[in-house]
Order: structure tokens, then C-alpha cells, then sequence
């Protein structure tokens, strides 16, 4: 029997597809955002300690009360917002449950839903089994006089309207590596005065901004974070994504509904991790450094790609770095992205992939997504191909 489908425009996504190409080509991945090296060894310590000496059974369904603590200190340390640990804090399966819990509680038939282009692929499909409607705002792309994205926050505020029930920021931004400034958080409180909507804070790349810039959260502002339901991940914080370990904090009565959800999607999420985690954040203070880790490596590719056809835009923050292909040619991304992994062995993403319709002009700007979380040895290689293009 074929089931009515859902979710019609929903199939493999850009990141399986490149992957699976440059799997087949035997190209350098610089396409999918994780890491090739492992996490540290006392992390990975504290993990082991935990799965041979327990907790190994269920977990609490908000999470394990230490891990919970962890977060609200780590928060209060970072971002100055004081969540209460039992009734604001939920811990989930990775950043992706968060958001889905969230858009699946708090969005009702109808409501709107404004994403701001480009946009992590999981908002718009998730909206959509909500029964909502995204309603998507691009940002200004990179031209030449302004060489990087910028938020247009009077298209933002033309695009709220009486059903507007929540904006989805993403901030560090994925794929663009723009930051979110003092400014920004003045337009936005200045909207969110006249409208009643949520906002969903996706800051899966909270831990990683440079230039000795801090992170700046919407939960920075008590005016904002009452309304706002704050997602982040240890995936990228920690080199572990394949652990699915992340978090969501809300005001208690958003809290309550987001884990309606949550109980009844995963219930309680892997036990020991959560508790290795929490033990290695008491002593060890590895996040503190990751930025300048991070810029290290931002820093040798811009480096290596200044003797390349390929021209990078500024990163302000994650471990993303969008170049200009326009030395190569005027076509979609996507086919550019395939040519470049046939023709010099390293696998990208367009950022066209990002956009509801990635082969729409407004959607292809020339530009390619490069993940720089890989060993020295394998960003070398690949800077080796890229100029030799
Ligand atoms: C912007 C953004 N949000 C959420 C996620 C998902 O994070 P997690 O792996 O913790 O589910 C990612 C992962 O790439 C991301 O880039």
C-alpha cells in the first residue's frame, strides 16, 4: 500500500548526497558538518567511567538532573540567562529533537512561521508536519561592496503578521558563519514589542565565534528570552555528533508543553553519556578554547584558498567557510558542487540547497559551503586539489 505522503517535497538531503558521491569518487569530505578526529580522551574517559559503573538504566525524561545543572551553570557562565534547572531545561536527542519537540508543541494548524533564507533544512519539513505555515525572509546575499550575508530586519518585520506565531534564528549562522550583533537584538526586541510571537534559537554553534567576538544570544535580553525557546547541541561543543546529545531551555509553562512531546517522541535520552558529559564539564574547561581551536583552522584554509580560483567570505563563527565560485563559472551551485568533487576530489555543499527551491536564482549566488572541522592533514589536502583547480 503507498502511504499518502506528508511530507511531497522531502527527499534525500544535499548533505547524504554529496557524502555519498564523495564516498564514491574517494574525494576529501568538506561537505558534512562533523569533525574527523576524536573527541578528548577525558571526555571519552568520563563516558566509559560512566557506561562500566552507571547510571546505565532510563534516564529522567527531562534528562540527568547533574547534566541539567551543567547547562544552566554553562548558560549562566556564557550568556548571563538564569533557567531553573528542573522546570526549564530539557535534555534531548541532539539539537534536531529539540527543534522538532518545539515546532511540534508550540505551532498550531495555520500559525506562521517566518525562517530566515538560507536556512538549516529541518525547519521548513518540521512546520509543515506541524501544520504550520514557514513563511521564508532571505537574508541580503554577499555582493561585491559587502562581501557577506546581512539580516534584513525590515523584511523581517513586514513578513510578521497577526498569525505569526514564531521566528527561527540560527545564530552563529550555518552555512554562512554570520554572528548575531547588539543591533540585531535591538530590531528584534523593537518588533517583538508590537507582535506576540515565539522565537526558536538555534545556537548549535554557540561555543564557536571568532575574533574575540562574544556569542550573542536573544536569551541575553530578559525581555527576548521570556519568549524564547533556546536549542543547542553538545555535538559540535564536544567533537561528538554522533552522540546526539543536545538541549532546549524555555520558560517553565513552554518548558511543560515542549516536553509533551519529548516524552512521547524519545522519552529519556542515552543515560551514561549524559552523565560522562556532566562530569567532564564539572572539571574540564576544553570549551573555553574551542574558538581559537576552531579559528586556527579557519584561518589555514583562508590561508591555503588565497593562491585558488575560489574566494572565501569572511566567518564570523562555527566551522563553516562559504567561498566564491564566480572565477568558475555562472551555473547552479549544485552542478558546480558536483564538478568540483569530480574534477579536483573535494566534496562541498552549495548553499543553494539551503533555500525552498535550490535551483532558483534567488537561491544561487555562487557560493560553496566548506566545512574546516578535519584534521590539519586533511584541510592541507584539500587546499592542495582547490589551487591545482
Ligand atoms: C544549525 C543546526 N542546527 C541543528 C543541528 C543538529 O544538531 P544535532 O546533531 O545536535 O542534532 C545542526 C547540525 O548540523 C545544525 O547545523
Amino acid at each position: 500500500m503507498n502511504p499518502k505522503t506528508k511530507l511531497p517535497l522531502v527527499g534525500d538531503t544535499i548533505f547524504s548526497e554529496m557524502s555519498a558521491l564523495a564516498q564514491q569518487l574517494n574525494a576529501i569530505n568538506l561537505g558534512q558538518g562533523f569533525p574527523d578526529y576524536q573527541p578528548d580522551s577525558e571526555l571519552l574517559n568520563a563516558v566509559c567511567q560512566a557506561i562500566q559503573q552507571g547510571p546505565n538504566q532510563y534516564a529522567p525524561m527531562t534528562g540527568v538532573p547533574v547534566l541539567r545543572q551543567a547547562i544552566r551553570d554553562k548558560i549562566i557562565a556564557h550568556q548571563g540567562y538564569s533557567y531553573d534547572a528542573d522546570t526549564d531545561i530539557t535534555v534531548t536527542s541532539g539539537a534536531t529533537e529539540a527543534l522538532t519537540s518545539s515546532i511540534l508543541a508550540l505551532i498550531h494548524p495555520g500559525d506562521e512561521v517566518i525562517l530566515i533564507d538560507p536556512s538549516y533544512d529541518l525547519y521548513a519539513p518540521v512546520v509543515t508536519l506541524a501544520n504550520g505555515a514557514p513563511v521564508r525572509v532571505a537574508m541580503n546575499p554577499p555582493t561585491k561592496d559587502r562581501p557577506r550575508f546581512h539580516l534584513d530586519w525590515n523584511a523581517i518585520a513586514d513578513a510578521v503578521t497577526p498569525k505569526t506565531r514564531m521566528l527561527i534564528l540560527n545564530f552563529p549562522h550555518n552555512p554562512s558563519g554570520l554572528t548575531l550583533r547588539e543591533e540585531d537584538l535591538d530590531a528584534l526586541e523593537q518588533i517583538s514589542a508590537n507582535h506576540d510571537f515565539l522565537i526558536l534559537s538555534d545556537e548549535a554553534y554557540e561555543h564557536i565565534v571568532f575574533d574575540g567576538q562574544p556569542h550573542v544570544s536573544p536569551t541575553s535580553r530578559p525581555a527576548l528570552a521570556s519568549r524564547c525557546v533556546l536549542v543547542s547541541s553538545f555535538a559540535k561543543t564536544l567533537h561528538a555528533t554522533g552522540w546526539k546529545i543536545g538541549y532546549c531551555c524555555a520558560p517553565g509553562p513552554l518548558s511543560q508543553e515542549i516536553r509533551k512531546v519529548h516524552q512521547f517522541s524519545v522519552f529519556s535520552v542515552n543515560t551514561p553519556i549524559q552523565a560522562g558529559i556532566a562530569s567532564y564539564l564539572k572539571t574540564n574547561h576544553a570549551i573555553q578554547g574551542l574558538s581559537a581551536f576552531y579559528q586556527r583552522k579557519r584561518d589555514r584554509l583562508v590561508q591555503g584558498l588565497s593562491a585558488s580560483k575560489l574566494r572565501p567570505l569572511h566567518s564570523e563563527g562555527t566551522f563553516f567557510l562559504l567561498v566564491d565560485t564566480s572565477a568558475l563559472g555562472h551555473g547552479l551551485e549544485k552542478d558546480l558542487a558536483i564538478r568540483l568533487t569530480q574534477e579536483a576530489g573535494v566534496a562541498t555543499i552549495p548553499v543553494s540547497a539551503f533555500y525552498a527551491d535550490p535551483a532558483s536564482r534567488n537561491a544561487n549566488h555562487q557560493l560553496l559551503r566548506l566545512c574546516f572541522a578535519k584534521q590539519d592533514t586533511t584541510l592541507d589536502a584539500a587546499i592542495e586539489k582547490l589551487v591545482s583547480l
